[in-house]
């Protein structure tokens, strides 16, 4: 029952706990909990007519000002916190436009295209334009496709001029483009006549120095046609470096040693007063047409293998073959 210590243990009890508030909304409920319809005070209010009309009139003015204190109360803390959360908010969000614009990671210039893709796009261009289809096939490939087809069996001793980078499931990264030739072949769409052209990225287990690097670019070609000679391949080569060059270079051809063409040749060009070696080539042997389904006696082909990173090298007299992986923006942005 409503008596003088019960309105002043409430109110005490109330002034402590909105004392204690932390935040807003801990505040709102506690004015529900207080003064709400069911409040606490409420409830004192209305056994205010349960008692005679002395006590009501001594109950109901400490009653009154106890509910005046803890409004009174509830208010100005809930002025402090939402001060408070303010405050907190502005700190948090505070910056300072005095300071300078933040450095973009790379760059702000334009990309542009690797300068090895950029004279690959123009070979393919050449290739085209002489009737040739440009392929593709995989980095990672099977020992069939990379040796075996190519007439280099296992105990071949052609295998150790590649120092191959092997898998753990047993296939390779592919140590030339040469491995897209039988490739091409199988492809039944590309039953003969065919002209392919392969572009690509291609791996040894080098130990890296300026000119050799683990990884750099081929160009394989193929031609496959009726009685194709040596005529035809120089022919085509010709044209080529034409069209490379901007010029005529006077080339020759050496004798060279590859399992998957007879004969083979290495192609040298006459640059900057000296032979350079550029483009390995020969005609098919009719072993790799074997290999690729196709019958020797009724086609014949020639195929090259040019070092397109060797060809971008000596293009734009680059002296360290590391540079073309370096990702160097130094370096590419020359080529934009
Ligand atoms: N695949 C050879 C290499 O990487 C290059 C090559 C030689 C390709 C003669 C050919 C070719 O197509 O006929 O060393």
């Amino acid at each position: 029952m409503i008596s003088a210590e019960s309105v002043d243990k409430l109110k005490s009890d109330a002034l402590r706990l909105i004392e204690s508030a932390g935040d807003e909304n801990f505040l709102v409920d506690l004015r529900v909990k207080l003064l709400g319809k069911k409040g606490e005070l409420t409830q004192l209010m209305k056994q205010l007519g349960q008692v005679d009309a002395e006590q009501r009139k001594e109950f109901g003015g400490l009653l009154n000002k106890a509910k005046q204190e803890v409004e009174q109360s509830l208010s100005s803390k809930q002025k402090i916190l939402s001060d408070q959360a303010r405050r907190a908010k502005l700190e948090k969000e505070w910056i300072d436009v005095t300071l300078p614009k933040k450095q973009p990671l790379v760059s702000d210039a334009p990309g542009s295209l690797h300068p090895i893709f950029q004279v690959q796009q123009e070979l393919e261009d050449i290739f085209r334009g002489l009737g040739f289809t440009v392929v593709d096939g995989p980095e990672v490939e099977k020992e069939y496709y990379n040796f075996e087809a190519l007439n280099i069996p296992a105990t071949h001793p052609a295998r150790d001029m590649q120092d191959t980078i092997w898998t753990t499931a047993g296939d390779l990264l592919r140590t030339h483009t040469s491995s897209i030739q039988v490739r091409a072949l199988e492809n039944v769409k590309n039953t003969p006549p065919l002209r392919i052209v392969a572009p690509g990225k291609v791996f040894r287990y080098e130990r890296v120095d300026a000119s050799h690097g683990h990884t750099f670019y081929q160009m394989e070609g193929m031609m496959i046609d009726r009685e194709v000679t040596v005529g035809h391949l120089i022919y085509f080569m010709r044209t080529l470096l034409r069209q490379i060059f901007g010029f005529d270079p006077k080339i020759r051809l050496r004798p060279g040693y590859f399992p998957f063409v007879e004969p083979g040749f290495e192609l040298d060009i006459w640059f900057n007063e000296k032979w350079m070696e550029l483009l390995p080539c020969g005609l098919i042997h009719p072993k790799v047409l074997e290999y690729g389904g196709i019958d020797p006696d009724k086609w014949q082909g020639f195929a090259f293998g040019l070092g397109l990173s060797r060809l971008v090298m000596s293009r734009y007299k680059i002296n360290d073959i590391r540079h073309l992986q370096s990702s160097d923006l130094r370096f590419l942005r020359q080529f934009s």
